[in-house]
């Protein structure tokens, strides 16, 4: 049966998701196809009804809609409740199932890789969009604990309220402070954007040693200056296509009920990077 899936947001055009979804179904020879929908914000209802209207089968949510898209869901799993926010829905026969694949996807590399997160201490670069999943997901990985570094010092408070909330023990630290911090960390994983327009990396190489997994959540360029840094310092890494192609092996196994073709998506990524 024909089944057609999309990707809702606005800006919309750089998406990767129609590749990676859509090798998915040529290398399992299913006929879905998946396309990319740019809804602007304050357009979400209307958006939606037209996707209702077109049958369509699932549909990934990304900025700006998110958050505002929890309202519009008749049914919420646990992970997405907790994060409070939702990037896959299930449309099951005109019932909108709203799932967080962004946790999934975080931890699905580190799990691959078989690298240890309980009890780890964790340092977090950013309060941004992803953040709060990738709080919630070492929070049920039992992590031990978390500094918080953002250059806008009241949104680093926050999240360390909301990690504390979820039973992550976090501080909140500015970007400057990070020189004053004595220790390595067993994960070191930058959640801002910086890096995605060539800026140089600004975490001390001081941090980290080989036991120390860098992971940059930046997918472009596909080598931040981070994950240089990282390579110096012989530490373990995890680029930030690794994440986004975890959180999209997720929604295809949500949506289709069988397994994701790891492999052609990850060519499909690897390939738009040239
Ligand atoms: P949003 O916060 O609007 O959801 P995002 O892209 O998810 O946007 O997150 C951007 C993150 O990158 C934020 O943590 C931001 O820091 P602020 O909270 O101070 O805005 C961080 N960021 C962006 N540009 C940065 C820069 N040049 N230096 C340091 N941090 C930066």
């Amino acid at each position: 049966m024909l089944k057609t899936f999309a990707v809702i947001g606005d800006p919309i055009d750089h998406s990767l998701s129609p590749t990676i979804h859509n090798a998915a179904y040529r290398e399992l020879e299913m006929e879905c196809t998946y396309i990319a929908y740019r809804v602007n914000k304050g357009d979400l209802a209307t958006g939606i009804e037209s996707l209702k209207k077109i049958k369509i089968s699932g549909f990934n949510v990304t900025i700006p809609h998110k958050i505002e898209m929890m309202r519009f869901l008749d049914n919420v799993d646990d992970t997405c409740k907790k994060i409070g926010a939702v990037n896959t829905v299930l449309n099951d026969d005109g019932i909108l199932r709203g799932f967080n694949t962004d946790m999934d996807g975080f931890l699905e590399p580190i799990k691959r890789k078989e690298i240890p997160i309980k009890n780890s201490n964790i340092l977090l670069v950013g309060a941004g969009g992803a953040s709060r999943a990738i709080i919630v997901g070492f929070q049920k990985e039992e992590a031990k604990n978390i500094i918080i570094a953002n250059r806008t010092k009241e949104k680093g408070d926050k999240l360390a309220e909301f990690s504390n909330e979820v039973g992550l023990d976090a501080t909140s630290i500015e970007l400057n402070d990070m020189n004053d911090l004595g220790s390595k960390f067993d994960f070191i994983v930058n959640a801002s954007s910086l890096g995605l327009k060539g800026e140089k990396n600004i975490i001390p190489s001081s941090l980290m040693d080989e036991q120390t997994t860098v992971y940059d959540i930046v997918y472009k360029p596909l080598k931040t200056d981070l994950i240089n840094t990282a390579k110096e310092n012989n530490s373990k890494i995890i680029y930030g296509y690794e994440m986004l192609l975890g959180q999209a092996i997720r929604s295809f196994e949500i949506w289709l009920d069988q397994k994701a073709p790891y492999e052609a998506m990850k060519r499909s990524i690897l390939g738009g990077f040239g």
